[in-house]
């Protein structure tokens, strides 16, 4: 059984200034996601979280001078000591050597288990920290500080954490929650266009997944957004933590419901890893796998023809790619094998039932090889 969504609980306009708080209703584990302007600089945000001696802020090359001396500021009097370890940035770091790096720093200070771990970045390090944070000592207390809109909309709420490995994504990982999370919307001013355009993707996914409304709240504002309008921003966010949380909240370790959140993805991952990791973003993969989750949904005849249409068209004017690079279909089924959500060898798909709907279904692999066909750049096979 699956509890109603529940609506917005404030209009845009309310959001548009002072920050916001969603909820992620865990039980003794129930955390909130801040989402705001200036949350920053203002000191409120920091206070309240564990105590500690030593607080080591995990970031990369890209993000570290843009933010790192600013959080070490605002931390500095929570802990006796605040440290950082800036691992070099990239989906294909993502990985053992960068994990080992934190874990090391770690123990070669001596860090208790009390230490708090901070992850200040994108999806990359958020996942990788929250990890070293699961793992060290069988567990620190973690925040996120997502600092790339699809982090803060997606990938730093829920409590998914991972490495990749070589023959798959996000194949080595644990779920392990955050104390807290902070998503300071004027951080994504220093956002590429391009890992905005990724960012949009994962938001478009909540719609057509749980929300009908807010799909047609994309459509409409999606040129306010991609401006990098605040308070269109502020609405975005929210709603895609509140959408989350509902579905984390209901299943938090993916027995059934909250599979749909990877609208997209099993073609998407496939596309990451079929072309070697950081040659497409994660977003934009996911974006060219909702186009084809969406031809699949057509082709089991869940949703018409014209649902294909409108997902394209609303992903193509997000800046996003809606045509997949060509490879073997051989390779493609490999590749989507290895998907957790696979059960029995079967490839089994998150599909749109209805709008606003998601469901879990398998297809044969013919099927899927026409679906892939038809939104497949031409060329030799
Ligand atoms: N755990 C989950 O539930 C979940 C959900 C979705 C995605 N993910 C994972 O998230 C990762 C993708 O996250 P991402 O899209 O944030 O990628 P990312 O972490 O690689 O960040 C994208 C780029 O933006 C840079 N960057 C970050 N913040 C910036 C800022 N404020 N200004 C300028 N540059 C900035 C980064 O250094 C990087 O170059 C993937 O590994 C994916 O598997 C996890
Ligand atoms: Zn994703």
């Amino acid at each position: 059984m699956t509890a109603p969504l529940p609506d917005s609980t404030s209009s845009a306009a309310a959001s548009a200034a002072g920050a916001t708080t969603v909820a992620i209703d865990l039980g003794d584990r129930r955390y909130d996601i801040l989402i705001g302007s200036g949350l920053f600089d203002d000191a409120s945000t920091w206070s309240g979280l564990p105590r500690a001696a030593v607080a080591l802020i995990v970031t990369n090359d890209t993000v570290a001078p843009l933010y790192l001396e600013r959080l070490k500021r605002q931390l500095a009097p929570h802990y006796k000591q605040v440290e950082s370890v800036v691992l070099p940035d990239g989906e294909q770091h993502k990985n053992w050597a960068s994990l080992d790096r934190v874990i090391d720093h770690l123990l070669a200070g001596a860090a208790d288990r009390k230490t708090v771990l901070y992850a200040l970045g994108g999806g990359v390090i958020g996942d990788l920290t929250g990890f070293a944070a699961a793992i060290y000592m069988r567990g620190v207390p973690f925040v996120q500080v997502p600092t790339t809109l699809l982090a803060q909309v997606d990938s730093s709420v829920g409590g998914k954490t991972a490495i990749n490995h070589p023959r798959g994504k996000n194949m080595v990982g644990a779920f392990y929650q955050p104390v807290r999370v902070v998503a300071d919307l004027d951080t994504l001013d220093t956002l590429p266009d391009r890992e905005l355009s990724a960012g949009l993707a994962e938001i478009i996914k909540y719609g057509p997944i749980a929300d009908e409304a807010f799909l047609a709240w994309i459509e409409a504002n999606l040129d306010a957004l991609l401006a990098r309008d605040k308070s269109a921003l502020a609405h975005a966010v929210k709603r895609s933590c509140e959408i989350k949380a509902w579905v984390v909240g209901q299943d938090e370790r993916e027995s059934g419901l909250r599979a749909i959140l990877n609208f997209g993805h099993t073609f998407g991952h496939a596309i990451e890893t079929g072309l070697g990791y950081g040659e497409w973003l994660h977003g934009e993969g996911v974006a060219c796998g909702m186009v084809l989750a969406s031809e699949l949904s057509a082709r089991l005849g869940l949703m018409p023809p014209a649902f294909v249409d409108r997902m394209t068209r609303v992903i193509e004017r997000a800046g996003l790619p809606v045509v997949a690079p060509r490879m073997p279909i051989e390779r493609w089924l490999d590749l989507m094998r290895v998907d957790k959500k696979n059960e029995g060898g079967e490839i089994r798909f998150v599909v749109i039932e209805s709008l606003g709907k998601a469901g879990l279904r398998g297809a044969p692999d013919a099927l899927v090889a026409e679906v892939i066909e038809a939104h497949t750049e031409p060329g030799q096979r």
